[in-house]
């Protein structure tokens, strides 16, 4: 037998799983898994890393915060505007606050003038992210009619153009975030793919889905897995597009072997999702349900850290479009909700909530299984 008492577990970093115990020879080691697979520039990530996607409105701090505290490997601001960063926009300029617990986060700039987008890195790399992601897959009027967002899938060799003239402009680790093209005649995502990989992005997030379709049918993967695919691509490639269960995202993970996957509308009001996949990915099990005293904690919080970020005023008002994905599922909820959004003060919101606690405790019809439903 070997004592184990007496000898003290040796550890190695970069080798196995978990800290598990292996026995070998005389000597019982311990074995801890820092496995750092997936790499953007000198970011570590965990293998089959689980991203935040950008969400304008949405993946502000306070709820950044939630994400993190629920297992997201790398999240990214809301896009923010190239000229309204030069113009020093009050706006925009609140949307570069990243913390220092955040990390590793990325920053996502927009905008269709070259050197406007050139200038806007500079003025991010200032803030001091980990990366600086560029989206070309806004698919909004307002956004595409200034040659913003998905326009440019229209035009690839402005995107390959705009693209190195970031990369030139920043130390930082450079990433794209866009979609299989402009439209189902032009979805040339595999070659834009090699492009931008030559002219030095880190990684690249690829939504399966063409600007004309904005958000209509189901996202198509297919083409995500063959840039992932392609022997010359070597940099990450994040899938994105509709990954609403850990069962899809274990399938999608399988089927089309990307580096991991971002996530969206299904972390809105359910932050728990990135653990539920971990989980599941791991043991083939679910998690169990958040308990409606999980749910209304974790609303709660985002209330505080809104209010904290934001001030009183605003932090309440851009906290009432968020209750009730907090409670989906919930039958009646809606009456709570209406109470709460034309509350003005804190207490008073957290005793309507503490009121959904008491009135749907031990309710669970609700299931995680589909997050976003
Ligand atoms: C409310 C909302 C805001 C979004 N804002 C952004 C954004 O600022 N930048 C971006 O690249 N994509 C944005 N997107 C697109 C998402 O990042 C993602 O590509 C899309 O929702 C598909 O992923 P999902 O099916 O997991 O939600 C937004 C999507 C939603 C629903």
């Amino acid at each position: 037998m070997v004592d184990t008492k007496k000898k003290s577990p040796i550890s190695i970093a970069n080798f196995s799983h978990d800290g598990e115990f292996v026995r070998k020879g005389r000597v019982i080691l311990k074995i801890y898994t820092f496995a750092f697979m997936v790499k953007i520039g000198n970011i570590e990530l965990p293998d089959f890393s689980l991203l935040l996607a950008p969400m304008e409105d949405v993946s502000d701090p306070p709820f950044r915060l939630l994400c993190k505290k629920h297992g997201a490997d790398l999240m990214y601001t809301e896009f923010i505007s190239s000229e309204g960063l030069i113009r020093d926009a009050f706006k925009s300029r609140q949307k570069l606050d990243i913390f220092e617990v955040e990390r590793p986060i990325g920053i996502q700039i927009f905008g269709g003038d070259i050197e406007a987008m050139g200038q806007a890195a500079e003025i991010v790399e200032a803030a001091n992210p980990d990366l600086i992601d560029i989206n070309f897959g806004c698919p909004v009027k307002k956004v595409v009619c200034k040659g913003g967002g998905a326009a440019i899938l229209q035009d690839i060799p402005k995107m390959v153009r705009l693209t190195e003239q970031i990369v030139k402009s920043t130390k930082l680790p450079v990433t794209v975030k866009t979609r299989l093209g402009w439209d189902e005649k032009s979805k040339h995502i595999v070659d834009v793919a090699e492009r931008l990989q030559d002219i030095g992005i880190k990684a690249l997030s690829i939504h399966g889905r063409t600007r004309v379709q904005m958000y209509k049918g189901d996202a198509d993967w297919t083409l995500i897995g063959e840039v992932k695919n392609n022997p010359r691509m070597k940099i990450p490639i994040f899938g994105n597009g509709d990954i609403d269960s850990p069962e899809k995202a274990k399938l999608y993970k399988e089927r089309y072997g990307v580096d991991g996957i971002m996530i969206g509308r299904a972390s809105i009001g359910h932050p728990w999702v990135f653990e539920e996949v971990k989980h599941f990915l791991k043991t083939g099990l679910h998690l169990p349900a958040p308990t409606i005293e999980q749910r209304v904690e974790a609303c709660k919080f985002h209330l505080r850290e809104s209010i904290k970020w934001k001030g009183q005023t605003l932090g309440i008002a851009e906290m009432r479009r968020h209750y009730t994905n907090y409670f989906k599922g919930y039958p009646n909820i809606k009456e709570y909700r209406l109470k709460m959004v034309t509350l003005d003060n804190p207490q008073d919101i957290e005793e309507v909530l503490n009121e959904v606690m008491v009135k749907y405790q031990g309710f669970s019809s609700v299931e995680t299984q589909n997050f976003a439903s």
